[in-house]
């Protein structure tokens, strides 16, 4: 079977695709046919080494895989060969054949696009950060940061579902546009507007009550000094390239709380919460009540490509490697 190898960190060009010979499932294991994974700027800054989540090289990069189960391993007795399943490898998802454990594998619903469902993944974070870490209430005002990507689009449907006024951030008219699509009621511009004053005109005298951010960089500051009195500022990631400094008075000043939330050591802490959080995705995708946005896919062998997409800031919504005919 061949896989997307990253034997030495960089760009994504320097990523390989090799032959590999197949993986053999262990007790609790599973051998998935790779149809679908999915990749994100996280798969991004983790193959340029600039990612908490480290990983020793050779590694194989992506996210969760989904296709149909090729072998089980001694145990397994609620899986069978053939199966349509989503989970997180034993390494990451781009490969023909993906090793996983039971422990993170789920049973898909028949006829569930496997393209859609790994598309889907970003709804996981920000479910969580919307409706368990800042409980978004109706009627508050909810500003999304870098809001065309894959974790800020999916803000923008959630919140908007959440009965939430939602005012969408990213850096052209084309993005700008596919928020509006997915039910943003406000706009703007950070690249082209003071980002500052757009945010203090769009959040009113009251403020912002929540700040997705999976940015931060140069555009944390201005949705900080934007916050309303008992908001909630909800770390999700860096994509903007630098951790910014936060000026503590601020917090203090506003009556504001800043939260982290990680959905990996949520997986760590809490798996059972991960876990629920999994199956609520797929019952939303199932039920037709979210519609991740794929942009494009790109076979396996193109897997740099999908990354320099992600990295030149290219992507609307999602991107998406495919094998096998998906
Ligand atoms: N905490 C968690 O559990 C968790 C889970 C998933 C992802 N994350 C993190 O969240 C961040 C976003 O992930 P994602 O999958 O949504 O990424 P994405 O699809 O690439 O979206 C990120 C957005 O950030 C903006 N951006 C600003 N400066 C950028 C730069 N220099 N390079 C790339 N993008 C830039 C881009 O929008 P504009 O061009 O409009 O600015 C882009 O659409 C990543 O840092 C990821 O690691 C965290």
């Amino acid at each position: 079977m061949r896989a997307v190898l990253c034997r030495r960190y960089g760009p994504p060009d320097s990523l390989v695709l090799e032959d590999m010979p197949s993986p053999k499932p262990g007790r609790g294991e599973v051998v998935i046919s790779m149809r679908a994974v999915g990749v994100s700027q996280a798969n991004v800054l983790i193959v340029a080494d600039n990612h908490p989540n480290k990983r020793a090289l050779p590694f194989i990069p992506g996210g969760e895989a989904a296709g149909l189960i090729k072998e089980i391993g001694e145990g397994v007795t609620a899986f069978k060969p053939g199966d349509a399943v989503i989970g997180a490898g034993k390494d990451g998802g781009c490969a023909e054949e993906v090793l996983a454990s039971v422990d993170r594998l789920y049973l898909l619903p028949e006829g569930m696009d496997f393209t859609q469902i790994v598309g889907a993944g970003s709804y996981a974070t920000s479910l969580h950060a919307l409706r368990d870490v800042a409980r978004v209430k109706p009627g508050e005002t909810v500003l999304i940061l870098g809001a065309a990507g894959g974790v800020g689009l999916a803000a923008v449907d959630l919140a908007k579902q959440m009965g939430a006024r939602v005012i969408a951030c990213a850096s052209s008219p084309e993005k700008l546009d596919l928020c509006r699509q997915y039910g943003a009621d406000e706009l703007i511009n950070y690249d082209g507007e003071d980002l500052r004053g757009a945010i203090k005109k769009a959040g009113g005298d009251k403020g912002l009550d929540v700040v997705i951010d999976p940015v931060g960089g140069k555009y944390a500051d201005p949705a900080v000094r934007g916050m309303g009195w008992g908001g909630r500022y909800v770390i999700i990631g860096f994509a903007g390239g630098f951790v910014p400094d936060l000026p503590l008075n601020l917090p203090l000043l506003k009556g504001c709380a800043v939260m982290g939330m990680s959905l990996h050591r949520l997986a760590q802490h809490d798996p059972q919460a991960a876990k629920a959080l999994r199956a609520d995705v797929i019952r939303l995708l199932a039920e037709g009540k979210i519609r991740p946005h794929i942009c494009a896919t790109y076979p396996l062998e193109h897997t740099a490509d999908a990354m320099n997409d992600l990295r030149l800031r290219k992507v609307l919504g999602k991107v998406v490697v495919v094998a096998g005919g998906a």
